[in-house]
């Protein structure tokens, strides 16, 4: 499963980047707020340092003015994927900028209807959103295997992206349901190497180590 990180927060990015888990990044509106910069100046700089993609989302509502936006968000550098909402003009726009050659991910996806119609419109990536269903006791991972299956169904080649994931096991089970990405706020993937084990038994090694009295180096 390919790792995109969900942040405009670019220290992150790079500290993750650094150790080979960064497959691409996601951004939103909200990120971009929380980050503090300028859209255009922290894309691009995300883009310099990630080669895979790095989706950035239109503002607007109607289809032709999403257009425009996407082919100015497109231009930032070859690696950006063009988030758009799935709306039926999110459609359109989508249809229109993949024809011409961008990536696109189609974004607030609540709904298998939703994810076959985004595949139709040429979608490069699907993003359901599972936190915000969990939230909302809807079963968010349900929504990620009934995409899977249809997808699979008739050979989409839209790629999976699961997304508004907030927790280690919201990550394994995207990972076991066979979702082609997730995105995950950095902290989210460094918590998935944590087990108790792990620290219980890394503690004891170094106990018995040190009555050994010997060094490595
Ligand atoms: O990629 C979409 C994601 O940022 C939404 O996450 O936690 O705001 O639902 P969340």
């Amino acid at each position: 499963m390919k790792f995109f990180v969900d942040t405009a927060e670019v220290d992150a990015i790079a500290e993750l980047n650094d150790l080979g888990m960064v497959d691409g990044v996601t951004t939103n509106p909200s990120l971009i707020m929380k980050s503090g910069r300028d859209i255009l100046e922290v894309t691009k700089e995300i883009t310099d340092l990630v080669d895979g993609p790095v989706s950035a989302e239109v503002v607007a509502l109607k289809a032709d003015d999403m257009i425009a936006e996407g082919r100015k968000l497109a231009k930032i550098a070859e690696n950006i994927a063009v988030k758009v909402p799935l709306t039926w003009d999110g459609l359109k726009a989508c249809n229109v900028l993949t024809n011409e050659g961008n990536m696109v991910n189609v974004t607030l996806c609540f709904s298998a209807n939703q994810a076959l119609l985004a595949a139709k419109a040429g979608a490069t990536f699907i993003s359901p959103f599972i936190g915000r269903l969990d939230d909302i006791n809807l079963d968010g991972m349900q929504l990620i295997a009934d995409i899977r299956q249809i997808y699979d169904n008739f050979e989409y080649e839209t790629e999976i992206l699961a997304a508004s994931i907030r927790s280690v096991n919201h990550a394994f089970e995207a990972a076991r349901i066979g979702s082609d990405v997730m995105t995950a706020p950095p902290d989210v993937i460094k918590k998935m190497a944590d087990h108790p084990l792990t620290d219980k038994g890394l503690d004891a090694f170094l106990k018995d180590w040190e009555k050994t009295g010997q060094k490595i180096l």
